[in-house]
């Protein structure tokens, strides 16, 4: 099959060759001897993969190795006992392997796709959207009716925060560094869209009324200390990633004086052993779908031969939405 590897450790555009390599066999490192059998149509392609090349994320598998967090395809072959069958539409999330024809994910982790979703659509919904609801609800205790501010909110995990936060009820303020991504963040759904070069925490304070009651902040870097002080009191401020470069720390008297909280959002860490926790933010992330909340936003589109094109752009700042790879053209 067609694959693309990841060869070396020296950066987007350089590291990844172009290989042709038997196909995986139905087995997962996560359930050993078991694993559902994808022909993939779309591949994710996110800030993993760009760490991945440089030896940077934690997950650091022997060279060569095939990169690919997630995927969305039909369903070749399925485990005894899974709910899925052949032929059926799936978009699912490998951990690695998914930049090649074929991937194999555990049975857990691979979803039924909507209808209403198209294969790009579904190799952007899992990572982006499952973290989103994990992040909102689990993490952020969201509530119907409370304001929620997302940084980076252009972006891939943005974008989906956007969506499920609008559909869980809530209002929301994105932030974003430019034009176009004020415009992306709009056509997510953002109710109100404010400039990080600008007074933002000012802005945001206003537009709530007094303070955000949920942040998701897949940003960090020096923007942390602003993010605490745009929540309102009792609010929760949810670390979700560190695109900004450095990570924040906190000096917890804030926390004291305004009776606010920081809580962090593994959502991979958290759900890899839980397969009924899977289940419940796959259908509430399914259920959004349905009723039209959930529409991820394809802002990069490559064939697979350009894997390291859709990576410079994520590393240089430039992505929108979801970046994803075309693999299996039918
Ligand atoms: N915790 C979890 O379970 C989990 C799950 C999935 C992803 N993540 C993490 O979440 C983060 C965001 O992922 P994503 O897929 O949303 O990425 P993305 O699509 O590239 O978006 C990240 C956003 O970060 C902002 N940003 C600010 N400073 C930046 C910088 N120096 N370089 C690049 N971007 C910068 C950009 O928005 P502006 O230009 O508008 O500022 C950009 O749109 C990553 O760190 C990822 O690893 C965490």
């Amino acid at each position: 099959m067609r694959a693309v590897q990841i060869v070396d450790l020296s950066g987007p555009s350089s590291a990844l060759a172009q290989v042709d390599i038997p196909e995986p066999e139905p087995s997962h490192m996560l359930t050993p001897g078991s694993g559902v059998l994808i022909d993939v149509r779309a591949a994710g392609v996110a800030f993993p993969e760009v760490l991945q090349t440089r030896g940077e994320y934690q997950m650091k598998p022997p060279l060569p190795f095939v990169p690919g967090t997630e995927v969305a395809g039909v369903v070749r072959s399925a485990p005894d006992g899974s709910e899925l069958s052949e032929g059926d539409r799936v978009a699912a999330a490998c951990l690695l392997g998914g930049f090649a024809e074929v991937a194999v994910a555990p049975d857990f982790l691979t979803f039924p796709l909507s209808d209403g979703l198209d294969f790009a659509q579904g190799g952007g919904l899992i990572m982006n959207y499952h973290t989103a609801y994990f992040s909102l609800k689990m993490r952020g205790r969201l509530a119907e009716g409370e304001t929620v501010l997302v940084h980076g909110g252009a972006g891939g995990i943005g974008t989906a925060t956007i969506q499920v936060a609008k559909g869980l009820g809530a209002r929301t303020i994105a932030v974003v560094s430019s034009d176009e991504k004020e415009q992306v963040a709009r056509d997510a759904g953002a109710d109100e869209v404010v400039r990080s070069d600008g007074p933002w925490k000012d802005e945001a304070k206003e537009l709530s009324g007094g303070g955000v009651d949920v942040l998701i902040d897949p940003v960090g870097g020096d923007r942390f200390t602003d993010s605490l002080r745009s929540l309102a009191e009792g609010g929760r401020l949810v670390v979700v990633g560190f695109t900004g470069g450095s990570i924040p720390e906190v000096r917890v008297n804030r926390l004291l004086l305004n009776n606010t909280a920081v809580v962090g959002a593994g959502w991979g860490a958290y759900v890899m052993g839980k397969p009924e926790v899977n289940r419940e933010i796959g259908a509430e992330v399914n259920r959004l779908v349905e009723d039209g909340f959930v529409r991820p936003i394809v802002g990069g589109r490559f064939p697979l031969e350009q894997a390291s094109d859709a990576l410079e752009l994520i590393d240089g700042r430039g992505a929108t939405g979801k970046v994803v790879l075309d693999v299996q053209v039918t």
